[in-house]
């Protein structure tokens, strides 16, 4: 079965053509028109949507070198994301779902990202642990078994990436801040500030970071233009440090709770080198398997929403026309209009 995936859910256009855990395309184009505000403009991504979705699904099939009769069925992002983003790819999947009489599938944006695991990892096998961290999300997922979730925990304000973007940007480095700041605390020491590390002390498997970002900008007020420039490496790394050193330890904590043998991490934060590092050195000093996505897959993609679409084509999912796009959209819950 090959699957047309498409995804409008934030700044990306994406198509991509998938069979199975086979990528035979994945066409991703961003839009550098909120790079200038520092952040992403709902009404200025619906208009780039709107411009690129139809070169975007062209190009995808072209690479694929499968022609519209190839296509078995459509995946599309339903939800969590920007409603007039969704809205663009949503309706575009519709009126081909129509006009080519092909099956199309809703895919929640979350599930996406989890099944991105499986393009670069085919050998992986549920229950496992997603964590997933981006621009947008923080979440613990306890995934029992294909379609099958139990949240475990998930962020109380701010995601990690927003909260890496807003730093970033209190230091004046640019956006999106999350590789700047990974690039820069490599070469910082993590001792130079203590910045606190939301939750950890907490039971649950939540997650905060307005906390740290709040100490982060006392900090920065409390110290001289010149000690920030000569210490940037420094507060970088020490940042990162309170960031990521929660996630790993509550990841690690949930998979001794839970007794699951297998760690993935997901999301545009997945890339962060400190990330990858420690959860690989605390996944084999508890004999944890990890699998970490290719990069291509981390960020936003078609090619994740088309994978998840196929497990859920495969598991008899179909939905309405009268599907609607979702803001907000919990993992897992029944809101497609119909299964089987
Ligand atoms: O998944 P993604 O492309 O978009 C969504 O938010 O859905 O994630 C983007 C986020 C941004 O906040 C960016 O700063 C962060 O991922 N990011 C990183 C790194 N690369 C991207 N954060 C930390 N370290 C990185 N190397
Ligand atoms: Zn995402």
């Amino acid at each position: 079965m090959r699957v047309l995936g498409i995804e409008t859910s934030c700044d990306e256009t994406s198509a991509a053509v998938v069979e199975g855990n086979r990528v035979l395309s994945n066409v991703i184009a961003s839009q550098a028109v909120h790079l200038q505000f520092g952040g992403v403009v709902p009404e200025l991504a619906s208009r780039a949507h709107l411009r690129k979705i139809v070169p975007i699904v062209e190009e995808a099939l072209h690479r694929a070198g499968a022609g519209w009769e190839a296509i078995d069925a459509i995946a599309v992002t339903y939800g969590p994301g920007l409603i007039g983003a969704l809205l663009v790819g949503l309706n575009y999947a519709k009126g081909l779902s129509l006009v080519l009489d092909k099956p199309f599938v809703g895919v929640n944006h979350l599930e996406g990202h989890i099944y991105s695991n499986f393009l670069s990892h085919p050998e992986l096998v549920p229950p496992f642990l997603a964590l997933l961290v981006s621009g947008g999300h923080t979440l613990l997922i306890l995934v029992e078994d294909h379609l099958s979730y139990r949240l475990l925990g998930q962020t109380r304000d701010d995601a990690i990436g927003e909260a890496y973007d807003k730093v970033a940007k209190m230091m004046g480095l640019g956006y999106p801040g999350g590789p700047i700041i990974d690039q820069k605390a490599r070469q910082g020491h993590a001792d130079y500030v203590t910045f606190p590390k939301g939750l950890a002390q907490d039971e649950s498997f939540d997650f905060s970071y307005s906390g740290l970002k709040t100490a982060v900008s006392n900090f920065l007020k409390s110290i001289a233009a010149e000690e920030q420039s000569r210490h940037i490496n420094d507060i970088c790394a020490s940042f990162q440090k309170a960031a990521v050193d929660v996630l790993v330890a509550k990841t690690i904590r949930a998979a001794r709770t839970f007794q699951v043998p297998r760690i993935t991490v997901a999301g545009g934060v997945a890339a962060n080198s400190y990330l990858r590092e420690e959860m690989a050195r605390q996944a084999k000093a508890f004999h944890l398997q990890l699998f970490v996505p290719e990069f291509q897959y981390c960020t936003d993609n078609a090619a994740m929403i088309a994978r998840a679409g196929w497990q859920r084509l495969k598991a008899g999912f179909r939905s309405e026309l009268s599907l609607n796009a979702f803001a907000t959209l919990p993992l897992g819950e029944p809101v497609l209009p119909h299964a089987g």
